[in-house]
């Protein structure tokens, strides 16, 4: 495989470092559950997240990458099954769902074009009524820019690399719409930090801490981080707005609301 490649091909070598805010901790799950309590039928997962590989649903993950069902889904099961395919062209019946999630499942796809896209696809697949809850990766209205977290981190101020990798995403994304070129994050990390040892021991980093930014790499992916209210300027009448719920309180949380959404 070529680095030239969707970075989700090759990300399941490097998910065991996946960490929150990236990956939904125990307290978001509780919360996604909370948020499809009142629809628990049929469900549709966007990704193959295996903290939401829920047991007691009957469950179809939908994922385009093979190496990622492969390699992170938890396997099948009589309840719950993964299968390779589009979520903006899901080869799955329409009105045959009364709940769908997905964890950051936005942000894979562009703004708006993208979002557009998949919640006219999520209100082709769920049934009246049926609920859509979506763990967001919005930027803060006011963003802290590229140089305040490079100050940060040359005081060695910079915390968790998992927070500041999104925190950095965002400071990028914000200046250019909310969509950003997947590899800019590493270039701009490797840019404003040359001297990689140095950075990681001022912060406590490990090269282990560092592997999923490297995953970006030559990736042909772009990512859409909008803020909370560009997200909701795109959701359809098809749908009603229950509400933006929050995930949690652990390390950037307040940037990884739930909406919770309802067909009508
Ligand atoms: C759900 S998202 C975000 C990751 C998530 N926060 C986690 O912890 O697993 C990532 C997954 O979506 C898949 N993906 C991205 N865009 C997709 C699309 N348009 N259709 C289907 N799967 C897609 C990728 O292959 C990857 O497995």
């Amino acid at each position: 495989m070529t680095n030239a490649t969707n970075h989700w091909q090759r990300a399941h070598k490097s998910y065991k470092r996946f960490a929150a805010p990236w990956r939904p901790p125990a307290e978001a799950i509780t919360a996604f559950r909370r948020a499809l309590a009142p629809t628990p039928g049929r469900t549709l997962l966007l990704g193959v997240t295996p903290d939401l590989a829920f047991e007691d649903r009957d469950l179809v993950a939908l994922d385009n990458s093979a190496t990622m069902i492969a390699n992170v889904w938890p396997g099948d099961t009589a309840r719950r099954r993964a299968m390779e395919g589009s979520w903006l062209d899901a080869p799955l019946e329409a009105g045959g769902f009364q709940a769908a999630l997905g964890d950051g499942a936005l942000s894979c796809l562009s703004y708006p074009a993208g979002h557009d896209a998949l919640f006219a696809e999520m209100a082709r697949l769920l049934a009246p009524g049926g609920r859509l809850a979506l763990r967001l990766f919005a930027t803060p209205q006011e963003c802290e820019s590229v140089d305040d977290l490079v100050a940060l981190a040359e005081r060695g101020q910079a915390g968790p690399f998992s927070a500041f990798r999104m925190r950095l995403t965002m400071a990028l994304a914000a200046h250019s719409g909310g969509n950003i070129h997947v590899p800019l994050i590493l270039e701009t990390f490797e840019a404003r930090f040359p001297d990689r040892e140095r950075v990681l021991a001022l912060n406590g980093w490990t090269a282990e801490d560092i592997e999923p930014v490297e995953l970006y790499r030559g990736s042909s992916a772009w990512y859409a981080f909008p803020t909370l209210a560009q997200v909701l300027a795109a959701v359809p009448d098809s749908f009603s707005v229950i509400e933006p719920a929050s995930s949690g309180g652990y390390d950037l949380a307040e940037r990884c609301p739930i909406l919770v959404l309802e067909r009508r």
